[in-house]
């Protein structure tokens, strides 16, 4: 009964103002996915065959996604609940429908965990521009100074395991921030975002100014604006290609931070007469500005420019950026390219920080809300699971583990908790029911098409995702497994299934195929790590299910439950 007393009584925290609240949200949204991932993915799925599928997840997956995790999250919040196990809790009956809402806390732990060893990375780079380590480095050098570093025992750089170094005071400065709680989110919001879209529109300008000038005399053919008419020359034949949707689906996912828990957890604090409706839409189209416009504008045309458009195909992948932007700055003379490489890497620590704070709020909403954590221990709580989860993705950077995080928790992760809490919105809480939450309070008028989008557009399209990938056939090619499967001869799986990768058949593949010892062993090793990954998030996972649980238990002794 005492405790009961507590959790009505204690301060219910909400945001300062409106634009913080959006800046907030947008800071959530617009990560490193924009800068980092997206041109990443709009080069090796064909460009302007990318583009269109994209845009069409956006608006038929993107928007009615932000717009339930956005009224789920407000409705969630009248009832005192700001993680998504109870939300989820406080929308429908039935003891075991909150148990999807685990996902809502253990994704942003686990994601946290590798998202801050690259954010920790960008503050490096800023310190290495800064000290003029890049000055006078060939291409292959600075490409080499990356490998290097990821590999964290062999230090060129003077500082003994740097990379872990690094990793530790960027954990350190988000965990800080994180116990001054949401105003502290609100701040970092306020001076980063301003600050982000300062440094792109610069860093935009001065790549599309290049022109033919960019080409260096390794690349003499180079052109910034093949990089352009490359990713927005529109290919429709790819609308038939569901590799690329598939792409384009997680892209959109992961750039606005659907299917995560933090949107619920952000919107949990709005005041339950306040609109949410304008709120999302402006979150939303706010990241695919910085991401459709800021984020294609760097990186493609300044690479393709120096390197040739064939070189960033060739190459695409996620440390793309660090590998090659500190040396292409350099063209640019001594000081600009200090003042560059600080725009940039600037750039990416304000985009990085602002969402990895979003990650730290759920599990800090959700032992407040349950066992009354205060700010601080709910936030060294957080910094600590971080890092003991995080570490291995750093040590182990080289044999996968920090992929490993980046597929189940980063990828796989977001599309069944999206496909799960679509399915229960629009048809176990009830799209009329539903339409009320998105449309109360709203400052703008949601067209009503939405709500036939949401109620069978928007979950059939994610049932298709999640089959799709658990099912993704040999060589993705949909058309040739069908036909086999019609005539009889089965369905071949895929190594990048998720049936198949569970398996680790591609590495056992591998394995089979090398005659070298040393590879076989280095194959082996692999695995193990691989497994001790998943062990780690399979651990987490439980524990995070307990502690719900626990709450349950709490909750019933105390006639708090629903149920
Ligand atoms: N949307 C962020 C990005 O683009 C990543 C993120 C995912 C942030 C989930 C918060 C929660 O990088």
């Amino acid at each position: 009964i005492n405790n009961q007393y507590n959790y009505m009584t204690a301060k219910v925290e909400s945001w300062g103002s409106r634009v913080g609240l959006i800046l907030a949200m947008a800071g959530n949204a617009v990560g490193l996915g924009n800068f980092l991932r997206f041109p990443v993915q709009a080069v090796q799925n064909g460009g302007g065959a990318f583009i269109i599928p994209y845009l069409v997840c956006f608006l038929l997956m993107g928007i009615p996604l932000l717009f339930i995790e956005w009224s789920s999250g407000r409705f969630g919040g009248k009832f005192g609940n700001h993680s998504t196990p109870y939300i989820l809790d406080s929308m429908v009956k039935g003891r075991l429908l909150k148990y999807i809402g685990v996902f809502g806390i253990f994704t942003n732990i686990a994601v946290v965990a590798y998202y801050c060893y690259i954010e920790s990375w960008t503050m490096s780079y800023m310190f290495h521009s800064v000290m003029g380590t890049f000055t006078g480095m060939t291409q292959a050098e600075v490409s080499a100074f990356f490998t290097s570093y990821v590999d964290i025992g062999h230090s060129t750089t003077g500082i003994p395991y740097e990379a872990v170094v690094f990793y530790i005071i960027c954990l350190l400065i988000n965990t800080f921030i994180l116990s001054k709680g949401l105003s502290g989110v609100e701040k970092v919001a306020k001076i980063g975002m301003p600050l982000l879209i300062l440094f792109g529109v610069v860093l935009a300008i001065k790549a599309l100014t290049l022109g033919t000038s960019g080409a260096s005399e390794q690349f003499p053919d180079a052109n910034a604006w093949d990089g352009l008419n490359f990713l927005w020359t529109p290919q429709y034949e790819s609308l038939w290609d569901l590799k690329v949707w598939m792409a384009a689906a997680g892209q959109i996912f992961f750039t606005l931070s659907v299917g995560m828990g933090t949107i619920h957890c952000y919107a949990a604090y709005v005041k339950p007469k306040d609109d949410i409706a304008l709120n999302a839409v402006s979150a939303g189209f706010m990241n695919e500005f910085v991401e459709v416009v800021l984020g294609s504008l760097i990186v493609i045309p300044i690479a393709a420019g120096y390197l040739g458009l064939d070189w960033v195909k060739e190459n695409a992948g996620f440390g793309m950026a660090f590998q090659t932007m500190p040396y292409l700055f350099q063209q640019w003379g001594e000081v600009l390219s200090v003042v560059a490489g600080v725009m940039w890497f600037g750039l990416l620590f304000f985009a990085g920080i602002t969402s990895s704070l979003a990650m730290g709020t759920p599990w800090m909403g959700f032992m407040r809300d349950e066992f009354g954590w205060g700010r601080n221990k709910g936030a060294w709580s957080f910094g600590a699971m971080a890092l003991i989860l995080g570490l291995p993705t750093v040590i182990f950077y080289q044999q996968g583990v920090f992929d490993e995080y980046d597929y189940w928790a980063g990828t796989v992760s977001l599309v069944v908790f999206a496909m799960l809490e679509t399915i229960l919105f629009s048809w176990i809480f009830g799209m009329d029911k539903g339409w009320r939450e998105i449309t109360s309070g709203a400052d703008i008028k949601v067209p009503n098409v939405y709500k036939y989008i949401i109620k069978y557009v928007t979950p059939l399209m994610l049932i298709i995702i999640f089959l799709g990938s658990l099912f993704k056939p040999l060589n993705n090619d949909w058309s040739g497994n069908v036909s086999s499967l019609l005539s009889g001869s089965g369905w071949n799986l895929d190594n990048g299934s998720i049936i198949k990768t569970i398996t680790h058949a591609g590495i056992h593949d591998q394995i089979a195929a090398a005659t070298d010892t040393a590879q076989i062993a280095a194959l082996e090793d692999k695995i193990f790590y691989l497994n001790i990954a998943r062990f780690l998030l399979v651990g987490l996972f439980v524990f995070i299910s307990l502690l719900v649980f626990i709450a349950y238990k709490k909750r019933v002794k105390e006639g708090r439950a629903t149920l």
